[in-house]
């Protein structure tokens, strides 16, 4: 796979009422690349479309000797002009034929275009780091995607197709008009043209910006609508369908006004097009009859100007609807160029080696972190992990336990201090090894729409059925997967929403102990279970990440006893550190929990 790298330019982060006609340009080098893998094929396309338009422009300039020859002088004999029939049709079915030619060489090479960015857009998503996915809205995102490798078809279909052969036709009847006649021919034809395009450019320009507030609009709708249909079940808890439906009317409706105002724009320069064209084709006649009647031209010149004007005029009358549909698709590109341009948050230093782990040691340094700016979120943290041993991390909910999880899988760069593993510094060090190396479980485990088998294999996807059995009964959920009718081919529903909690739970462990990886991370791995179920289950975690390098974050204390170390995280700073029976006898926060959950236990039995 290839993926372009295209250069951020000063252009990024511009509003879209700015957007320009250099920033289409822009927008069109940068597509550039896409088309570079086949541009032999292009250049064919090119030489198809020039012999195309030389016949087409032959054809008027036969046509004319044919009229001329049949126009005989009294007492002249008119023989038939066969060669000049014959020419006739044979310009014609080049013209055609060369055409459908440059369309079949060019398939190729508009949709590797497509297919190529698709896959760079997918990857540089891929790319980007959890605070951005954490932002963006994927119904709105993937409608720009769609559209985006829509347009970049699109845009090769009008320059190729369009564009480039409407100017090269005029450029040739242009030189044949003021070769042969009067240079007033030639005038009023680029007089004409010249203000038609004009025109055309000037009213498409004002009234841009109705398309854009219509894919804005587009897009946020969508987005509303995917987020509602996301949140199937809490719209209902709330009673909230016709809060959700009228919030999508309200978008609609202003899309509707949008949408409006750009079809009745349309019809106002469709209008103003035609009257230009006319006025052209008008003088243009009268000075051609005029040269008939005054015997300075034949009546085959008149059939020649006349279709030749037609010919330029037809696509010409056109070239105003794909100014406005290329204008659009360069509207879409610039989403995708600009997402494109997107700078990745987290990369890999240019010197990054592999992790190596002989020693599978952790180590947070004196770490500073913050999602943004005005809030930190963990100060000063620090603890050591020797090879093999277990941390536990425990305190209230929002201290930052979970951010701690993220980091040493660095979704995010801290701000102060360093994380190590195996004494090497994360940020170091490549994100495919590091990642390689430690396997979570996360507090929200979220799987793909697809068989248990498959979302259990995710993590080795080579493993066998045997492997992939063996996890499912150390995590105790074998005996479910096989009453179930379909047994590990059981689809899970989109985000694994058919599975209760604690199912999903029991699948992300026998997951991650398929991965086998150096370093465990259980974050409330067992919070959704039954006390039966954790039972089974930690006895089979305590087996497992026997002689592993642990961290473990709980809320229930009964869980962590075993660990060698346990640390007391409130409001991102570590306020107590021990083991647990230290811990007790400091008399602290830990002491107080852990006496809190204590007398509940003994309530409930
Ligand atoms: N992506 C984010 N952007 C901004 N703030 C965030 C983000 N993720 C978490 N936070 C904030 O950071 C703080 C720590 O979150 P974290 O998930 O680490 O808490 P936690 O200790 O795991 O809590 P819990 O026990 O409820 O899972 C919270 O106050 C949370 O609001
Ligand atoms: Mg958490």
């Amino acid at each position: 796979m290839r993926v372009y790298i295209i250069a951020k330019h000063p252009a990024f982060g511009r509003t879209e009422k700015e957007h320009s006609n250099r920033q289409d340009w822009q927008n069109i080098r940068a597509m550039m690349p896409y088309i570079w893998d086949y541009r032999g094929r292009v250049l064919f396309a090119l030489v198809c479309l020039m012999i195309s338009k030389l016949a087409m422009v032959g054809v008027p300039v036969i046509l004319k000797y044919i009229v001329d020859g049949l126009d005989a002088k009294p007492g002249q004999i008119i023989v038939l002009p066969l060669a000049l029939l014959a020419a006739y049709g044979f310009l014609r079915f080049i013209n055609s034929g060369f055409n459908e030619l440059r369309d079949a060489i060019f398939a190729r090479v508009r949709f590797h275009a497509m297919s190529s960015l698709a896959v760079s857009v997918l990857s540089h998503l891929h790319d980007l780091s959890l605070r951005y996915h954490l932002e963006r809205n994927t119904g709105a995102i993937s409608r720009d995607l769609e559209r985006g490798t829509q347009s970049i078809s699109s845009i090769l279909n009008y320059l190729v197709f369009n564009i480039v052969p409407t100017a090269a036709e005029f450029l040739l009847v242009a030189t044949i008009l003021f070769s042969q006649y009067d240079s007033l021919f030639a005038g009023i034809i680029f007089f004409t043209v010249i203000f038609y395009i004009g025109f055309t450019l000037m009213i498409t320009e004002w009234r841009m910006h109705y398309r854009h507030q219509m894919n804005a609009l587009d897009s946020s709708a969508n987005g509303r609508a995917m987020d509602s249909l996301m949140n199937y079940e809490t719209v209902k808890y709330f009673n909230n369908d016709e809060h959700e439906i009228a919030r999508y009317r309200n978008t609609m409706g202003q899309w509707e006004e949008a949408a409006v105002k750009s079809q009745n724009t349309m019809s106002l320069l469709n209008f103003g097009q035609a009257v230009i064209i006319a006025i052209g084709v008008t003088g243009i006649m009268i000075l051609a009859a005029q040269g008939v009647v005054d015997d300075e031209l034949t009546l085959g010149d008149l059939v020649l100007i006349n279709t030749m004007m037609l010919q330029l005029f037809l696509p010409l009358n056109f070239l105003g609807v794909i100014y406005r549909s290329l204008k659009y698709a360069l509207a879409d590109m610039d989403k995708v160029i600009k997402l494109l341009r997107r700078p990745v948050e987290i990369t890999d230093h240019a010197d990054a080696n592999a992790l190596e782990i002989s020693q599978a040691s952790i180590e947070f340094r004196n770490v500073g972190f913050h999602y943004n700016e005005d809030r930190q979120i963990l100060e000063d943290v620090s603890f050591t992990l020797k090879d093999g041993e277990k941390l536990a991390i425990v305190g209230p909910s929002g201290a930052g336990k979970s951010t701690i999880a993220r980091l040493l899988f660095r979704f995010y760069d801290i701000s102060q201090g360093q994380i190590l593993i195996s004494d090497q510094d994360i940020a170091g060090v490549t994100q495919q090894s590091l990642r390689e190396a430690i396997g979570i479980v996360p507090q929200d485990t979220v799987l793909f729409n697809d068989s248990i088998l498959y979302n259990i294999q995710y993590a080795r996807p080579e493993a066998s059925f045997e492997d992939v059995r063996e996890v499912a009964r150390l995590a105790d959920i074998d005996r479910f997967i096989e009453a179930l009718p379909q047994g590990y081919d059981t689809i899970v529903g989109e985000r694994g929403l058919k599975l209760s909690g604690g199912e999903k739970q029991r699948v992300a462990i026998a997951r991650v102990l398929l991965k086998n990886p150096a370093i465990l991370v259980f974050d409330e791995a067992t919070s959704s279970l039954d006390s039966q179920s954790e039972k089974n289950i930690l006895g089979a975690l305590t087996r497992i990440s026997h002689n592993k390098t642990t961290l473990v974050i709980a809320h229930r204390l009964s869980t962590v006893i075993d660990a060698d170390h346990i640390i007391v995280l409130e409001q991102g700073q570590v306020r107590e550190r021990g083991d647990h029976e230290s811990l007790i006898e400091v008399e602290g926060l830990y002491a107080q929990l852990w006496r809190m959950q204590q007398k509940k236990a003994q309530q409930s039995e």
